[in-house]
């Protein structure tokens, strides 16, 4: 302060040693009120008294506000504050100019007050803020053109320079103007980054060289523009998911998020799956907005276990990030086990052995784990057992003996079921016939047969039928006939039965006589058509019945043309007397063979009568001379068959007491001739008879012998069957006990007379009765060659009376 003072003081000093009626001062700009200026009237070497008495007074135009003059002091004062920057805006030096006037005398003086600066301006801007926008993608070197500060003061005390902090980013760069004016510039040094800090204050600072220094200040806010320099991210690189098969539609599997740190658009994420080659994108989409993954395709563990997903989340300004989402499916059992059968066979013979190999069945489960782990039987009560074979692979095989009879054809179900909650499961039927063995022999209906037939059929007649059973099928099961062979009596039994051989019927192939046989066996054999066949037989009793086919046959009286064989009854015999006994027999039996005896026609009437049952011829009355001696009995035997039969007899009754009575009346029959001895009449008819028998013996056996030889060379080489015939035994039916006879009853047929046991037979036919008084029986033969009738049944021959 001092110094200014002295500074002031010479100026002044200098001023007015220039400037004679000069005075100039110089004096601070806003000294206040009253501040002295200069003392003028020393300064202009005149008394005080005079600037009273000279009414010394300042003449300006324009600046006489500033400055007044204390006339009593003496001295300038500052009337008003001054400044200088109202007074002189920019221009120096600044002064005032007045003129000091005096009266009496009048005088003037020039006065000069320079006013110099002081630094009471800071610089200031014109907003105290200022704004701008910048891209942060604006590069580097980018300028910003700043509002300049405005310093009153002048010289030092103007805007010196200026100051922009932080200086981080921006620099501040000055340009010189055409006009001396500085451009302020802030020039971008580093990049901006939005995302980092959107807002950026900034302080310019306005500085002059004043003391005590002033500065002002702007603020520069800088609004950081986004630019899309940010690339979305996903929040994982890989994402898992789980979902499980066969989800509904809409399921949602995940989400995924990515974020963006631009903004606006920059920063909108738009979410996408990339997958191209597969078909992802037919089973998920994704929602773009929001990263939500959901299902719209169907989803099966069996055709894919996992997905790959690749997303991409992009910003609108084009730029993108990627990921993977992995899904995993998980399993439900969904799948039923499926049967394959490999192999099979349809038809299985019933001798399989055991552990037969039927059929072949792979299993196959789609699912995993428990779903997928198959369990498989099979019905039960069935000769089979499903065996495993190795994972999956089963074989039906034979558990036990199969019988086609017992179960002809199998249906076997396998059924096979997964693990699964809940467990599925699918079945199959087998359907496996038995094939037929022949290991059933026919059997036949019952265990023997007996059957009848009237005898004199018709040949050929069918008589019954046999019939087995076999349980095999088919062709093992067709049963054939077959008759046994065998003979009957000594001929094969073929001759007398056939046995068709499809039909089991048992035909007569001869008309049978009963009177010749009455039953025979034999055997029919049961045989399939099997390889080998098997075969059991039967045993068949056919029994003959009888038919009254043969009429009474009288044995006794026998039949002499014109004989004169006759009964003795002597005239004293009695009644009741014993004449003679008419015998007859019938070869049938039964009914057919029950004979009657009658008397028919008589002589006389009241002296014969016949027993009924036995014949007997008995005397009713006592004889008397009168009677004749020739009696004629017509008795008529019949049997009971139905139509009866009958035969008649002639018995001729002499009733004499002497042989030649009997004689005489004989010989001159009808004359009556008396016989008084029967002794006599019976020596002479056996007499008679023997001789009689032995001539035809030797003319019998003469002519056997003859005709054997002659047949031996005709029939040497014949080679037909020999069939000898035994008929059974025949006896008297009437059991009177008083004449029991034996009658043979012989039928020779041969073919081979060598060989034969018939010893009366001869060619052609014979009939021989031969008639045995002593033992008072009949012998027949009949022999009747088959040569001559082969198929013709036996006759009876010499039958009749
Ligand atoms: C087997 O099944 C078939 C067809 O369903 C049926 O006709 C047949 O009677 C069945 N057989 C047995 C032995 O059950
Ligand atoms: C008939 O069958 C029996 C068993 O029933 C057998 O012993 C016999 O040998 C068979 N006869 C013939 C001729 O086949």
């Amino acid at each position: 302060m001092l110094t200014l003072v002295h500074a002031l003081l010479l100026i002044s000093l200098l001023s007015f040693r220039l400037v004679t009626g000069q005075v100039s001062y110089t004096i601070p700009e806003e000294m206040g009120k009253g501040s002295l200026v200069g003392n003028i009237a020393q300064d202009l070497g005149l008394e005080s008294k005079r600037l009273t008495s000279g009414k010394a007074r300042i003449y300006s135009r324009d600046s006489d506000q500033y400055i007044e003059l204390n006339r009593e002091r003496g001295v300038l004062l500052v009337k008003e504050r001054i400044d200088r920057e109202a007074l002189c805006r920019q221009t120096t030096p600044c002064a005032l100019h007045f003129q000091i006037i005096l009266e009496n005398p009048m005088e003037f003086y020039t006065v000069t007050v320079q006013i110099t600066d002081i630094n009471d301006n800071a610089p200031t801007f014109e907003e105290g803020e200022i704004r701008f926008k910048i891209s942060e993608s604006a590069v580097i070197g980018a300028k910003f053109v700043l509002d300049r500060a405005v310093d009153l003061d002048v010289g030092l005390n103007d805007l010196q320079r200026y100051e922009l902090k932080p200086t981080d980013n921006f620099a501040l760069k000055l340009h010189n103007n055409a006009d001396g004016n500085k451009n302020v510039e802030m020039v971008l040094q580093k990049p901006l980054d939005r995302e980092k800090q959107e807002q950026i204050s900034l302080v310019l600072t306005a500085v002059d060289g004043g003391e005590p220094q002033m500065s002002g200040t702007m603020l520069i806010v800088i609004t950081v523009l986004d630019a899309n320099d940010n690339a979305p991210v996903f929040t994982q690189q890989t994402y898992k998911a789980t979902v499980t098969e066969n989800s509904p539609k809409g399921t949602v599997v995940a989400t995924v998020t990515a974020s963006d740190a631009d903004q606006g658009s920059n920063g909108k994420i738009t979410y996408s799956i990339t997958n191209t080659l597969d078909d992802v994108r037919k089973v998920f989409k994704i929602n773009k907005e929001n990263g939500e993954v959901t299902l719209i395709g169907n989803i099966d563990f069996e055709e894919s276990q996992n997905f790959q997903i690749n997303l991409r989340a992009s910003d609108d300004g084009g730029l993108t990030d990627s990921c993977k989402l992995i899904i995993d499916v998980r399993d439900v059992n969904d799948n039923k086990p499926e049967i394959n059968i490999m192999s099979k066979s349809n038809i299985i013979s019933e001798d399989a052995k055991f552990n037969t190999v039927v059929t072949m069945i792979n299993i196959e489960d789609k699912d995993t784990g428990e779903n997928g782990k198959v369990q498989c039987f099979i019905s039960e009560n069935v000769p089979f057992i499903l065996k495993t074979l190795a994972n999956n692979f089963y074989s039906l095989v034979t558990d036990s003996d199969l019988d086609r009879e017992r179960a002809s054809e199998y249906n076997i179900s396998v059924t096979c079921s997964d693990e699964g909650v809940p467990s599925l499961s699918s079945s199959v039927t087998l359907t496996l016939q038995i094939s037929d063995v022949n290991d059933n022999a026919p059997v036949f209906e019952r265990s023997s047969y007996e059957a009848y037939i009237v005898e004199n059929n018709t040949p050929g007649l069918s008589i019954f039928t046999v019939r087995a059973r076999d349980a095999d099928w088919n062709q093992n099961a067709r049963v054939s006939y077959i008759l046994e062979d065998s003979s009957v009596n000594g001929v094969p039994v073929s001759s007398y039965v056939s046995v068709s051989a499809d039909s089991g019927v048992i035909h007569a192939v001869r008309s049978f006589d009963y009177e010749q046989i009455k039953d025979f066996h034999f055997r029919v054999k049961a045989q399939d058509g099997g390889s080998p066949p098997l075969s059991s037989n039967v045993s068949v009793k056919i029994m003959i019945q009888d038919q009254n086919d043969n009429p009474p046959q009288v044995l006794y009286p026998v039949q002499t043309g014109g004989s004169l064989v006759a009964e003795m009854v002597p005239r004293s015999a009695d009644v009741g007397y014993l004449v003679t006994k008419v015998v007859a027999v019938d070869v049938d039996s039964g009914q057919n063979a029950w004979l009657s005896y009658k008397l028919q026609k008589a002589t006389d009437r009241a002296l014969f009568e016949v027993g009924l049952q036995n014949g007997e011829i008995r005397t009713i009355r006592q004889v008397t001379d009168k009677d004749a001696v020739k009696q004629r009995l017509t008795v008529i035997v019949e049997d009971n068959g139905q139509p009866s039969r009958s035969a008649t007899v002639i018995v001729n009754v002499a009733v004499a007491d002497s042989f030649p009575e009997v004689l005489s009346e004989f010989t001159d029959f009808p004359h009556d001739k008396e016989y008084n001895d029967n002794l006599t009449f019976y020596l002479v008819l056996a007499l008679a008879v023997v001789s009689f028998l032995f001539i035809t013996c030797l003319v019998v056996i003469i002519s056997v012998k003859i005709y054997r030889w002659r047949q031996s060379r005709v029939l040497y080489h014949s080679s037909l069957p020999v069939i000898p015939y035994y008929p059974p035994r025949y006896s008297d039916t009437l059991g009177t006990g008083t004449l029991p006879h034996v009658y043979n009853y012989e039928v020779c047929r041969t073919t081979d007379s060598r060989r034969s046991d018939c010893k009366f037979g001869g060619a052609g036919s014979q009939n021989v009765l031969i008639m045995d008084p002593s033992s008072t029986g009949t012998m027949q033969r009949i022999e009747k060659s088959i040569l001559d009738e082969p198929d013709s049944p036996l006759e009876h021959l010499g039958q009749r009376q």
